[in-house]
């Protein structure tokens, strides 16, 4: 691992699900000046309390503002947004361009999902990273996409009902998902300016199973056999309005079971094991 030549490292959206374990994970590492980014106006955020607490700089910024944007971030080396749902293009290229304007030497944008084949039309819920990453890539700063696949603590959205013991599988229980904790992805994005392969690259993370092995690992954390529905018209009931149309959330979830694709992982390129999903389960999941 090469020592790295970025001091000063500015995120956005670490008051978030991810975020804040990117942040953390800075300051775990202890050499670098982590900066806050969050929006106008200020108010009180307990994980902004806690990063503060820890040695992060919190600083705000009216993000319409190019100027008070560009003020606030200059002196960054790396800008990682991590900012949730929404419109991930409108949020983020005021990020980009305010980061072009101070000299940023590399931005990592807000994927930390599945990934998917080339030239493959993106869905619509993601369509504005795969916009983003045209400009990223023309803009010449130096970038890193990280796919993670489904965090842990997001399976439960997913499809794997602990409460109920149930299983929504959109696709066939042989096909893979790909699965990683969000402490862990925080581990791996901050790792990932040190590994010559994030430059202008791809990081791929996580631990690869199949739906049915990831069941397997729920009922033996939770010590009961789960009862599995499995739902694959969901797409084409969406598509075409058939009752009952399947909620939006249904069908993304369909698309990305149906649609992954899962090249070779970098884990090995880190200095760290991922926790487990067992591990994770067993202090998670309630055994009956
Ligand atoms: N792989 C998975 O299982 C999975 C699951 C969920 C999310 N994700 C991905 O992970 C990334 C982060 O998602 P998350 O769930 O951690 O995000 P989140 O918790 O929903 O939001 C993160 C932060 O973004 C900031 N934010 C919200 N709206 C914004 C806007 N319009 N403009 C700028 N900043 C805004 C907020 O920070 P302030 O209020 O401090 O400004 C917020 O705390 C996204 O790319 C998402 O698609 C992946």
């Amino acid at each position: 691992m090469s020592d790295t030549q970025f001091h000063t490292i500015t995120i956005a959206g670490a008051t978030g699900n991810l975020g804040f374990h990117i942040a953390n994970a800075f300051l775990n590492q202890g050499s670098y000046n982590v900066k806050v980014l969050r929006r106008k106006p200020e108010n009180i955020n307990e994980k902004a309390n806690l990063l503060a607490s820890k040695g992060a700089k919190i600083v705000y910024a009216d993000f319409n503002d190019k100027n008070d944007l560009i003020n606030t971030i200059k002196g960054t080396d790396v800008f990682i947004s991590a900012v949730g749902y929404g419109d991930y293009y409108n949020n983020q290229i005021i990020l980009l361009n305010a980061s072009k304007e101070v000299g940023v030497k590399r931005f990592i944008p807000s994927e930390f999902g599945s990934e998917f084949a080339q030239g493959m039309e993106p869905h619509p819920i993601l369509a504005g990273k795969y916009k983003l990453r045209e400009v990223l890539e023309k803009s010449g700063l130096e970038y890193t996409y990280i796919f993670n696949g489904v965090f842990y603590e997001f399976l439960e959205v997913f499809g794997f009902d602990a409460k109920n013991k149930k299983v929504t599988f959109y696709t066939s229980g042989n096909e893979k998902v790909r699965i990683t904790s969000l402490a862990d992805v925080g581990r791996y994005t901050a790792e990932s300016i040190k590994i010559p392969e994030a430059r202008n690259g791809i990081i791929r993370v996580g631990y690869t199973l199949t739906l049915n092995e990831l069941l397997q690992k729920f009922e033996d954390a939770s010590g009961s056999k789960w009862e599995v529905v499995e739902d694959k018209d969901v797409q084409r009931r969406f598509k075409e309005k058939i009752d009952p149309i399947p909620p939006p959330i249904d069908e993304f979830k369909a698309f990305i079971s149906n649609n992954a694709v899962y090249y070779d992982v970098d884990n090995d390129k880190f200095s760290f094991t991922p926790l487990s999903i067992t591990e994770f389960l067993n202090s998670n999941i309630k055994h009956s």
